[in-house]
């Protein structure tokens, strides 16, 4: 047994009640930076109050926004931000550490583009890993400068360019945190930036952006921007993330006898790609509209066990609605009847670690064959799986992993170690005492 891992108990009976999970974290994100950015005094709540958030609030102060973000009795961030607006940000005086927060390191780079600082972006080993040049492709052809020029990891240092270009860009995939860096430059730039991708991504930011004052126009695979536009404060209420939500959901279809209302949740169709995925699997799960924040809806997934989980088909299309939570759903898929194939994943390579890889080492300690072709996943399901005891799994130091293998443990009959687990800090620190309390 490994030093710093932690023992993962199965759970001690069904799951059943309501849970509330954390405010999403790409809403979580672009409230805080798109607040940063406006004119005035932004009031926000139930924002997620985790460590890939907390880069986010240490990178806009470091610009010069004033946070004021305080922590609340059910664990959330609310207050205020006061923007930086047309004055700009400050020149930072050190590097911006952006952790293992991908989501605020992209982001910021389409936020930092129209201003006349110099700005250095870094992160933690495993965002020094990921792919950059995504990005700043795009955002130099807007006229912003990169050094050096042709990285594609960080550290990455931006000059902002003060006269942008809009442009009109196809990118070469769906991704929200690319689109929405060309979109937050182009709220700067000259005339109208138009984004568009070959399958739709999560469209959060061509939400929000009105909210602050700037029209946009969101298509299915389209999103557009006419600047230069005057972003203004606003208030805005962050729901509950899907992502979370998933693994409830999941500890729900794979513990017997479970029966579970996730309430407060976003349900932006962007998003709740899993459901739909389960609905095909065979779960007993639907999600109901309470109401919208803004224009994001939010409201409650219900799920109940089922003995009846089959493996299905995802199609590549459907991919950027799942892509945070296919390693909980392979997870299910690996107790459900038949193969489950999860089209053109390769994307997972270049997330918080290969998960593609992860998926594939941990489901086969389980004794679950899983496998890779052609850049489509494959799960080999098994209804009557039963894991084998003194099971070590590794998170390498990615969130949705470490969850996804507390999971097995939780829900099975013996014991699990996970290596690594508290990296589940970054998008859901609470996760192991909300599954739990859920257990009667
Ligand atoms: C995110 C976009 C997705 C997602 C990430 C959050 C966002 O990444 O995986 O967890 O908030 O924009 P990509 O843009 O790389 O697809």
């Amino acid at each position: 047994m490994s030093n710093d891992a932690t023992i993962i108990e199965p759970l001690s009976g069904p799951l059943a009640g309501s849970a509330r999970v954390p405010g999403d974290k790409s809403i979580s994100h672009r409230a805080v930076l798109l607040s940063a950015m406006a004119e005035g005094t932004s009031h926000l709540s139930g924002v997620l109050d985790s460590d890939d958030v907390r880069s986010s609030i240490q990178a806009v102060s470091q610009l010069g926004a004033k946070a004021d973000l305080a922590v609340q009795a059910d664990g959330s961030l609310a207050g205020t931000v006061e923007g930086w607006g047309q004055a700009g940000p400050v020149q930072p005086d050190a590097p911006i550490d952006c952790g293992n927060s991908g989501t605020t390191a992209r982001l910021l780079m389409g936020i930092l583009a129209p201003w006349p600082i110099e700005v250095t972006l870094t992160g933690d080993d495993s965002l020094r890993r990921r792919p950059m040049r995504r990005n700043t492709a795009p955002l130099m052809k807007m006229g912003v400068r990169f050094k050096p020029a042709e990285a594609d990891h960080l550290p990455i240092t931006e000059l902002g360019c003060p006269e942008l270009r809009a442009i009109t860009y196809d990118a070469p995939m769906a991704s929200a945190q690319l689109k929405t860096a060309v979109l937050l430059a182009g709220v700067y730039a000259q005339g109208t930036t138009t984004l568009n991708e070959p399958a739709p991504s999560r469209n959060h930011t061509e939400l929000m952006l009105p909210e602050y004052g700037v029209p946009t126009t969101a298509g299915t695979r389209m999103a557009e921007v006419t600047g230069p536009a005057v972003m203004r404060s606003s208030d805005l209420a962050v729901p509950g993330d899907p992502s979370s939500a998933a693994f409830l959901c999941a500890a729900a279809l794979l513990k017997r006898g479970s029966d579970i209302t996730v309430e407060g949740v976003s349900l932006n169709p962007a998003r709740i790609g899993f459901v739909r995925t389960l609905e095909r699997m065979g779960a007993d799960i639907a999600e109901h509209i309470e109401g919208y924040e803004g224009k994001e809806p939010y409201g409650t997934i219900h799920v109940a066990f089922t003995e009846k989980l089959r493996g299905c088909e995802i199609p590549a299309q459907h991919f950027a609605s799942i892509l945070d939570e296919v390693p909980v759903l392979a997870l299910v898929a690996a107790h459900a009847r038949g193969v489950t194939v999860f089209r053109g994943v390769a994307e997972l390579h270049n997330k918080e670690c290969d998960r593609v890889r992860a998926i594939i080492d941990g489901l086969a300690l389980m004794g679950v064959d899983a496998w890779e072709e052609g850049g489509d996943l494959f799960v080999e399901g098994d209804p009557a799986l039963q894991l084998p005891r003194g099971l070590a799994f590794d998170a390498h130091g990615d969130h949705r992993i470490a969850m996804t293998w507390a999971l097995a443990g939780l829900c099975g009959s013996v014991p699990v170690e996970v290596e690594g687990f508290e990296c589940v800090a970054v998008s859901y620190p609470g996760f192991l005492d909300d599954v739990r309390k859920l257990v009667a």
